[in-house]
């Protein structure tokens, strides 16, 4: 029976194409989801959402009498309040698992950028401002090899990020997360540490973890200090689970020497944010899992998770059981 759908965003053509086929689904890209007539109407009316990032809340619930679930484009799910959803019986899933390598090569590849100073640089040649022979020490980096790496969060990516410094660039890997990591502390020989020992330790710290209550505005102004004045703070989370005006701060007072940033408070980030006016600072906008192949197979997931979800089934990546089980 073909459904009403909602893609939101980003759903990779051949998902779209494929969904097309069997439902009547209406795209939506960069939209004020709580005025847009259009998309209201069709939320009137959707029994499932699947996309990137779309704000569930008790609002857009409230407008979504026939919805059932929410499928994201994405590991992360801090866009869904399910709480709310739970409640209403609808399913919300996600990406896991697939996408993992994709984002460990990023955070790792923006990690040995901004060490290295290698978007500065190419800058630099580019602007033919390499002029000397032997460019001098006002352009030299810092080793990131044997160095130590500090993971805040250690799920899937956080370990695919701790194999990459440990095999990879024979790093000493520290880790905080929730819970401790007995395979990863053998595997690749990391060492649980409290918050304030990993900051205080870590050549490099990164940011991994998801965003929920307890992870929000983790890192502040007090992180920051504990952190070496030599430190490059990586965040390949999101945006908010750091305080973004205490990093400026941070940066600004040399209390740390650079940052790597895939992820910002506000997405797209403001030209005007002072994060892109320093030259310590390596930017990327949200790049973690985009990839061609990646980008491909999430989307591909999340289709299979949605049609499970308009037939009443369990979808493979439930991230709220209660839904469906009060369901059944
Ligand atoms: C990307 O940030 C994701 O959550 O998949």
């Amino acid at each position: 029976m073909r459904k009403k759908v909602i893609a939101y965003n980003r759903v990779e053509q051949p998902v779209l194409d494929d969904l097309k086929e069997k439902h009547d689904v209406r795209f939506f890209k960069n939209i004020d989801t709580k005025n847009d007539p259009e998309f209201l109407e069709h939320l009137n009316e959707a029994e499932g959402i699947i996309g990137l990032g779309t704000p569930v809340d008790a609002e857009l619930l409230n407008n979504a009498p026939n919805l059932k679930v929410v499928s994201n484009v994405s590991v992360g799910y801090n866009n869904l309040n399910l709480d709310e959803m739970t409640r209403r019986n609808i399913m919300g899933t996600n990406t896991p698992g697939i996408l993992t390598d994709t984002v460990a090569d990023a955070v790792f590849g923006i990690l040995v950028a901004t060490a290295r100073r290698i978007p500065e640089l190419d800058h630099f040649v580019k602007k033919g401002e390499w002029q000397a022979e032997a460019i001098g020490e006002e352009h030299y980096g810092n080793n990131v090899h044997h160095k130590t790496l500090g993971i805040i969060g250690m799920g899937r990516i956080g370990q695919a990020i701790a194999q990459r410094g440990h095999f990879g660039f024979d790093m000493d890997i520290l880790y905080h997360s929730r819970s401790r990591k007995p395979d990863a502390e053998k595997t690749f020989n990391a060492g649980y540490r409290d918050l304030d020992e990993l900051l205080e330790e870590s050549d490099f710290v990164c940011m991994i973890t998801p965003l929920t209550k307890e992870t929000e505005g983790m890192i502040g102004k007090r992180e920051f200090q504990k952190m070496k004045k030599s430190a490059i703070f990586i965040n390949g989370s999101r945006g908010q689970t750091i305080v973004e005006q205490d990093l400026i701060e941070a940066l600004e007072n040399g209390e740390i020497t650079a940052a790597g940033l895939d992820v910002f408070e506000q997405e797209p980030v403001n030209p005007d944010n002072p994060l892109l006016k320093m030259k310590n600072v390596v930017s990327t906008p949200h790049i973690g899992s985009s990839t061609h192949e990646t980008e491909l197979s999430m989307s591909k997931l999340a289709g299979e998770n949605l049609e499970a979800g308009l037939n009443g089934e369990r979808p493979p990546n439930l991230v709220n059981p209660n839904a469906f089980d009060k369901n059944a």
